[in-house]
């Protein structure tokens, strides 16, 4: 099959159309390029579960903060699109930003409190711009079933949300974070890392692990869990903690003792990437 790569809606919809006249099912892969390990689980997932696949790539502007990297955020097109042909894809979307913001637009999603914590604290705005992408790439595909990684744990959760409030016909699949040798999250941003931030990255990784072992042996306490992410980051040379959290999985709101799912989330900054990790418990 050939992999078709367009760039206009009214292009994606008839495609879609005839497809879905083929009797397939659609599965679709948001992403913002620069593909890496992690996405091609989602793009395999996708390819193992329905019949047509479409990968968006689309370098989001309005889930950057005026002082983010939006300018710098890696755009390797070339590679993301031999990536995807070797993945059986059949769709790449890649809009310019005129197509899904043109002149005039207005309208956004917020999807309230969830929105406001954790990431959302240290990037102001981010989740509005990535509600809005991501009902805008619902309704442009709509596809049977989505995919997002769990590495971005408060991303999928709004997501959910959206989906459930706003009655939108998708099924989510939340696939597993794929990480490197050493534990290190598989992320677009690592290719900014120095070899010394590289070499030191993975503490996240270790820390979480460190975090998973106390509570198989019982802890419970958050605070102390916290405190041990906190002083692995501290042990780390060139790590700067922005967050540790522990927080009740659907509320995002810390908790004090561990019961039911909870999300263990992580950023931390090595000069000026920022890198975020997480680990989901139920106990
Ligand atoms: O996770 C991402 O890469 C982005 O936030 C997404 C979902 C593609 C929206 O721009």
């Amino acid at each position: 099959m050939t992999m078709h790569v367009v760039s206009t809606i009214d292009v994606v919809r008839q495609a879609v159309r005839e497809a879905r006249a083929k009797k397939l099912t659609v599965g679709l892969v948001p992403t913002m390029g620069a593909l890496h390990a992690g996405h091609v689980s989602l793009i395999e997932a996708a390819r193992h579960e329905t019949g047509y696949v479409v990968v968006s790539i689309f370098v989001n502007p309005t889930q950057f903060g005026p002082q983010e990297d939006l300018e710098r955020y890696p755009r390797p097109l070339e590679n993301d699109l031999e990536n995807c042909g070797k993945h059986g894809v059949d769709l790449v979307f890649v809009p310019e930003p005129a197509t899904m913001y043109p002149e005039g637009y207005r309208t956004y999603v917020e999807v309230e409190e969830l929105q406001d914590v954790l990431e959302g604290a240290a990037r102001p705005g981010h989740f509005r711009g990535v509600a809005t992408v991501v009902l805008k790439l619902f309704n442009i595909v709509q596809p049977d079933v989505a995919y997002f990684g769990q590495k971005d744990a408060q991303q999928a959760r709004i997501i959910r949300q959206l989906v459930d409030d706003l009655n939108v016909p998708v099924r989510l699949r939340v696939c597993p974070i794929v990480r490197e040798p050493d534990g290190l999250a598989m992320s677009s941003r690592n290719q900014h890392l120095d070899p010394t931030q590289r070499e030191h990255a993975p503490a996240l990784f270790r820390g979480l692990e460190e975090v998973r072992k106390r509570v198989e042996k019982g802890e419970r306490d958050a605070r102390v869990l916290r405190e041990v992410l906190a002083a692995r980051i501290a042990a780390t040379p060139g790590a700067v903690l922005d967050y540790a959290a522990v927080v009740d999985a659907n509320t995002l709101k810390p908790i004090s003792k561990l019961t039911g799912e909870v999300l263990v989330a992580l950023a931390v900054k090595f000069g000026g990437t920022r890198l975020i990790d997480n680990l989901i418990l139920t106990v």
